[in-house]
């Protein structure tokens, strides 16, 4: 897998000034790659929200939603390089910088909330901040849990893998997500989510795959008529914040930011569960759309996208670090390579 490159920092953010011997009054900004509605905006109000309280309206978070400074993989290089004080993204554009997070985009590993639950805020989730620490030069403060991954297309309904022949379908530019539709006997269309409701809407592909959130806040309704009620990616969005304006705080400060992004995503967690099927009825019966479900309870589709696990062993940091995961769900090991 292809790492990419990170460049030093060479500015320094509003976090960094804001808090090296005194605290003083600052403004941060927050990129968002989805649009305000989604969990993303979500989590991202919240944590405002709790900073606001925790520092008495010290720390004012201005939130920059539907990808305004730039595409999600972008602020990653933006916020390690100290440009950017915060961003909120897929974690899917995360692998790219830190290939060791493709674990939690490996197909049908989380099969739900719980699951996602369970990793992010155990033992795997410290793992996943130490790594992208190391990696990206970015601190994971917080995740948005925005559920499973549904296949949505304007053209047909899709129940088996084989239904998707003759379909472009853009993906994140994320290799594990490229080989799982190469699996399923598709060749994907790798886009910037930036760019993907102009795709859809001008007919460039036909389709993608996001969760019901996703997919009713970004509108793509309009655009999309089917969605395949599968479950291949559960979609975690990580909040992150520059290291380096992470290391600038006070340790006050510090503790301040990361509980207010624990509490941002327990809020997360709780409107997941008390918004998901609500939003889910709404694409149906307000925005006319078709939900197809998966043949044979999704088991093509689950055989053909495992197969191609033992490929990306390496890149995660070994298949142990796949079988850590596996057993932290009670599931049973990997198959060896
Ligand atoms: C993607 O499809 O690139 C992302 O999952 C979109 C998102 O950030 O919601």
């Amino acid at each position: 897998m292809r790492t990419h490159k990170l460049v030093l920092p060479v500015v320094v953010s509003a976090a960094c000034l804001a808090f090296g011997a005194n605290a003083m009054a600052a403004t941060w900004k927050m990129a968002i790659g989805d649009a305000a509605g989604g969990t993303q905006y979500e989590l991202g109000k919240t944590f405002a929200e709790e900073m606001d309280k925790r520092t008495n309206g010290k720390i004012d978070i201005n939130l920059f939603p539907n990808g305004q400074l730039g595409s999600e993989q972008d602020t990653i290089n933006n916020a390690s390089m100290g440009i950017l004080d915060l961003s909120i993204l897929a974690i899917n554009n995360i692998t790219p910088f830190s290939p060791s997070v493709g674990v939690m985009t490996l197909p049908y590993v989380i099969q739900g909330p719980e699951d996602a639950k369970l990793l992010t805020q155990g033992d795997v989730g410290k793992q996943m901040t130490e790594n992208t620490i190391r990696d990206a030069g970015v601190r994971i403060l917080g995740w948005a849990y925005s559920g499973c991954r549904r296949l949505s297309n304007s053209a047909k309904p899709v129940a088996s893998p084989s239904d998707l022949k003759g379909l472009v379908i853009r993906v994140p530019k994320n290799e594990i997500m490229i080989a799982s539709y190469q699996a399923w006997g598709v060749n994907p269309s790798p886009l910037a989510w930036s760019e993907t409701f102009t795709a859809l809407q001008q007919g460039v592909v036909d389709g993608q795959d996001n969760p019901y959130i996703t997919i009713d806040a970004m509108k793509f309704y309009e655009v999309q008529k089917y969605i395949t009620e599968s479950c291949y990616v559960f979609s975690l969005e990580p909040l992150i914040m520059g290291e380096g304006a992470f290391q600038s705080l006070t340790p006050e400060m510090q503790t301040t930011v990361i509980e207010a992004g624990q509490a941002a995503t327990q809020h997360s967690y709780d409107y997941l569960l008390t918004s998901e099927e609500g939003i889910k009825t709404r694409l149906v019966e307000e925005h006319g759309m078709t939900i197809v479900q998966p043949a044979n309870d999704e088991r093509e589709w689950i055989e053909q996208a495992t197969s191609i696990w033992p490929r990306f062993y390496d890149s995660i940091g070994g298949k142990e670090k796949l079988d850590d995961v596996l057993s932290a769900l009670g599931r049973e090991p990997a198959p060896a390579k």
